[in-house]
């Protein structure tokens, strides 16, 4: 707009006259209003009285071979995600979203997923350690009528995973429409931690989307017109409830955040900069938790935050304007400058003294940077291009040895804000800018916020499921730049191979 802006004028004011100016005139203000339009904020107008929705969690049964056996089914219908307003939807097992998964280190997992939608989709294990044939991403597509039961074993520290559809160009959408759910994984040195750890009582899972609605209550799913990284809503929702409150019974909350929004990059804290603790990130929990008044999350990343509350007091949720890295006029119209409350947290009576938060987590295994065989470098550019290329389903980009550590190096090329995400591994970052890593990316990782001209560095152990024919993704969660190819295909084979 900018830019354009000052060619118009350019061009006006070499023909000059009195028209030239009024339409100058006029195209800035109309600037200034469509610049103010693509500010967001809902802080003061909402009353924060639905309580919160807490996805159920499906109970598995076992099946003779001693496997968990989770049954999902994806289809359409109509939600109140609005209140006294039905919108046509997708979920799992339910109109909107999914139950919540559960499983522990050693379990073997056997989950039939069903598509009962007219079309095709995938379901996809975000952050999940397991075969690439059992991995849901575009080659696992699921037909109409189809069940696809992909089976592995649980193989990785304690995390707040994920699950969304993956098809190739159609990511955005189905996601956006409401297929999205957390797979919750325990392990034992979790277990004996003294976290707050009752699911839906102190331990609250906090599924974050933005949405636009046309006025017929439909799902509006236009990118704004400026928006170069894809649908950015006006409308928050936490698990499917508009303006939510939880009640909070114990003293000590932890919240499992998810950015499951398409684009839309949330800087989580509260009302009067009230310190939290971050405990947790995508893969696993820290070594001790980290006090924090802010914390930037990208699509596609969690963190478990655990918050002190006292009777009577009233604490919100909030996404302050992130930091894009980007200029004026992008940052405006990307969501730079967007506040949103998200989620009231109140009191009622007196409440549970929780454990005092245990000062060291767990131990981290970080693969040592000098055990890395090779070094891959990924350059992100545009909407649509990693090292200058689109993905292509009949292309294999790299193929990593077995048994090996590997350094990827991420570098933001061009485009606006990217966010990276690996399959089959989580990793560690060992830089930022050739600098330490703060420390809220000094634990497990699967996904991270990659600003302009930013470059980090990352590694992670390749040490199982060999497949030279079933190929892991990484790629852009920004959805609309995954959909548009900013994604590329990885095997993991045997030396030589
Ligand atoms: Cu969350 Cu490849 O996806
Ligand atoms: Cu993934
Ligand atoms: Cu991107």
């Amino acid at each position: 707009m900018h830019i354009l802006n000052l060619r118009i004028l350019k061009r006006l004011l070499k023909g000059t006259g009195i028209i030239a100016l009024v339409l100058t005139l006029a195209i800035g203000v109309t600037g200034v209003w469509l610049y103010n339009q693509a500010q967001q904020s809902n802080v003061g107008n909402l009353k924060f009285d639905n309580p919160i929705a807490i996805p159920p969690l499906l109970e598995p049964r076992t099946d003779d071979e001693g496997r968990k056996v989770f049954d999902l089914t994806i289809t359409a219908g109509k939600a109140e995600l609005i209140p006294g307003k039905r919108t046509d939807t997708w979920g799992i097992n339910g109109p909107y979203l999914s139950p919540t998964l559960r499983a522990s280190q050693g379990d073997e997992v056997l989950i039939n997923v069903t598509n009962d939608v007219n079309e095709p989709t995938s379901l996809h294990w975000h952050g999940m350690h397991l075969p690439a044939a059992m991995d849901g991403g575009p080659h696992q597509m699921i037909k109409p009528g189809a069940t696809w039961s992909p089976t592995w074993t649980i193989n990785q520290p304690a995390a707040t995973l994920w699950f969304h559809p993956h098809l190739h160009g159609t990511t955005a959408q189905h996601v956006y429409r409401g297929v999205a759910g957390l797979f919750l994984l325990d392990d034992p040195e979790s277990q004996v931690l003294e976290l707050p750890h009752s699911y839906g009582v102190d331990d609250i899972p906090v599924i974050i989307q933005d949405k636009r609605f046309n006025s017929d209550r439909s799902l509006n799913t236009e990118s704004p017109m400026f928006s170069d990284i894809g649908i950015l809503g006006d409308e928050i929702l936490v698990n499917g409830t508009h303006a939510p409150y939880f009640e909070a019974t114990t003293t000590l909350v932890r919240l499992r955040v998810l950015n499951a929004s398409n684009a839309r990059i949330y800087n989580l804290g509260f009302n009067g900069n009230r310190v939290y603790s971050l405990i947790g990130t995508d893969s696993g929990l820290l070594e001790a938790p980290v006090a924090m008044t802010r914390l930037q999350l990208a699509p596609g990343e969690r963190a478990e935050l655990v918050v002190q509350v006292a009777p009577g007091e009233d604490v919100m949720l909030r996404s302050f304007p992130p930091d894009l890295g980007m200029d004026f006029w992008a940052e405006q119209v990307n969501g730079g400058n967007d506040t949103f409350d998200i989620l009231n947290i109140r009191t009622a009576g007196p409440l549970v003294e929780s454990p005092p938060l245990p000062s060291d987590l767990v131990t981290i295994d970080r693969p040592e940077e000098a055990t890395a065989t090779t070094t891959r470098s990924f350059r992100l550019s545009g909407h649509s291009r990693i090292n200058g290329e689109k993905m292509d389903m009949n292309r294999i980009d790299e193929a990593v040895t077995v048994g090996t550590s590997e350094i990827w190096e991420i570098r933001h090329g061009s485009g606006p804000i990217h966010s990276f995400h690996v399959h089959d591994v989580h990793f560690i970052v060992l830089d930022v800018d050739g600098q330490e890593p703060p420390a809220h990316l000094q634990g497990w990782k699967d996904t991270i916020l990659i600003p302009r001209g930013t470059s980090v560095r990352i590694i992670a152990r390749f040490d199982d499921y060999t497949d030279p024919e079933a190929p892991f993704m990484f790629h852009c969660h920004m959805l609309m730049h995954e959909d548009r190819g900013m994604m590329g295909q990885f095997v993991v084979v045997e030396p030589g191979g």
